[in-house]
């Protein structure tokens, strides 16, 4: 099914230089930005995306690395999105993650890891809704 899903460029991708290298592998792998917008997340912004993690220990770290400076928020849509981006990704541990994906590529610590995606269709509709009001996506007519 064709489906959508959000994807964060973290900050430390987006201080290696390398969104467009991101955005190009979304692009050549069928996924199409029908979204896209840069962002410094404020603690709240940050503290409310990611509050499924309240509780863990690494909140506190994951909220000041998320907001320590831009991030790149996107939007793609295509079949079976949410699965295609998180194989585009690779493991959350970019130590675990296969050879080519772009958190191999792009990232060597867990916590400074270079993309979000969504982990499933139901937390895809939460996170784009939550970045995303309806008349900042521009679905595709052709
Ligand atoms: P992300 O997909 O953005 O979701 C939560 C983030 O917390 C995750 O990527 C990691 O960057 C970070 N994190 C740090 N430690 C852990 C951990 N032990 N398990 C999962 N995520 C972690």
């Amino acid at each position: 099914a064709i489906e959508r899903t959000l994807s964060i460029i973290k900050p430390d991708a987006v201080a290696k230089n390398v969104i467009g290298e991101i955005y190009s592998r979304f692009e050549k792998a069928g996924l199409k930005i029908i979204g896209a917008k840069m962002l410094h997340l404020s603690r709240t912004q940050a503290e409310g995306f990611y509050a499924e993690h309240k509780e863990r220990p690494f909140f506190g770290d994951l909220v000041a690395f998320m907001t320590s400076g831009p991030v790149v928020v996107s939007v793609l849509e295509g079949e079976n999105a949410v699965l295609a981006h998180r194989e585009l990704m690779g493991a959350t541990n970019p130590k675990e993650a296969a050879a080519g994906t772009i958190r191999a590529d792009f990232a060597s610590t867990i916590d400074e890891n270079a993309v979000h995606g969504s982990d499933s269709p139901v937390s895809a509709e939460r996170e784009v809704s939550y970045f995303f009001p309806g008349e900042e996506i521009c679905p595709r007519t052709r």
